[in-house]
């Protein structure tokens, strides 16, 4: 395993000013070592409230951010816009932007560089759907997911990888953590390979696909589980701290 145990929560387009406060309130009063880097990504319009009244134990992402500098840009915000505002973390890649958006691993990658370039962390994800790993084509999806962000990342200190099987994602069809760990094994070898054992050692490695306070121990006993990135259940506080004291 790589470096402090890392728990996001991704609320996705969820909430309201009323459901915000008082996930907020919830998760200020949760308990959880101080050991774990604890992140929650709500949507922009609710960052500035977040980053104003959750506990400092916590880090504020993202769930995306623009692939240039701030300008003519309708409808997207920049990097810099996310730092003005205390924001050091964004997602990118999320499959549910691959897919809906169609972001294809060029511009996943471009927008990791942009946002590294501008002082933001990264929490990169990658991720094959059960056809491709049906059809045997999971490695090849991984690696294009993989190469995508290592063509275009020169420092991988703020670089975190999720795994997300498309599949287990909002379905509760948790991949087993032997499912889990092979293709962990698989991105730890990949970076150790084609970046650097240094890389491949120091980078965590997290999962994301139905994670819940009941399977979430589990899976993260498994070697290379460094932590996990948790949609639906990062929405209930306890369950949420659960998560983050699997470790
Ligand atoms: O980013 C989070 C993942 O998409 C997982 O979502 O925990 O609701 O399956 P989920």
């Amino acid at each position: 395993s790589s470096g402090k145990f890392f728990v996001g929560g991704n609320w996705k387009a969820n909430g309201t000013k009323e459901s915000v406060s008082k996930l907020v309130s919830g998760l200020n009063s949760a308990q959880f070592p101080s050991e774990v880097d604890v992140i929650v990504a709500p949507t922009f319009i609710h960052l500035p409230y977040v980053v104003e009244n959750i506990d400092s134990r916590y880090q504020v992402s993202a769930q995306n951010c623009w692939v240039g500098r701030a300008g003519a840009y309708t409808g997207e915000i920049a990097p810099e816009q996310l730092t003005d505002m205390s924001v050091p973390w964004v997602i990118l890649g999320h499959s549910e932007r691959r897919s809906l958006l169609e972001e294809g691993n060029d511009f996943v990658g471009a927008k990791a560089a942009n946002a590294l370039t501008h002082g933001l962390k990264v929490i990169a994800c990658i991720g094959e759907t059960l056809e491709q790993r049906e059809t045997g084509h999971m490695y090849d999806v991984l690696e294009g997911q993989l190469k995508g962000v290592a063509d275009n990342v020169v420092n991988w200190t703020d670089v975190v990888v999720a795994y997300e099987p498309v599949w287990a994602i909002g379905t509760g069809k948790v991949a087993t953590p032997d499912q889990a760990q092979e293709v962990h094994a698989f991105i730890r070898k990949w970076l150790a390979e084609k970046v650097s054992q240094e890389v491949s050692a120091a980078t965590r490695i997290i999962y994301g696909g139905s994670v819940n306070d009941q399977n979430a121990a589990e899976l993260a006993s498994k070697g290379d589980v460094d932590g996990f990135l948790v949609g639906g259940a990062s929405l209930k506080a306890d369950a949420f701290a659960t998560i983050c004291n699997a470790r």
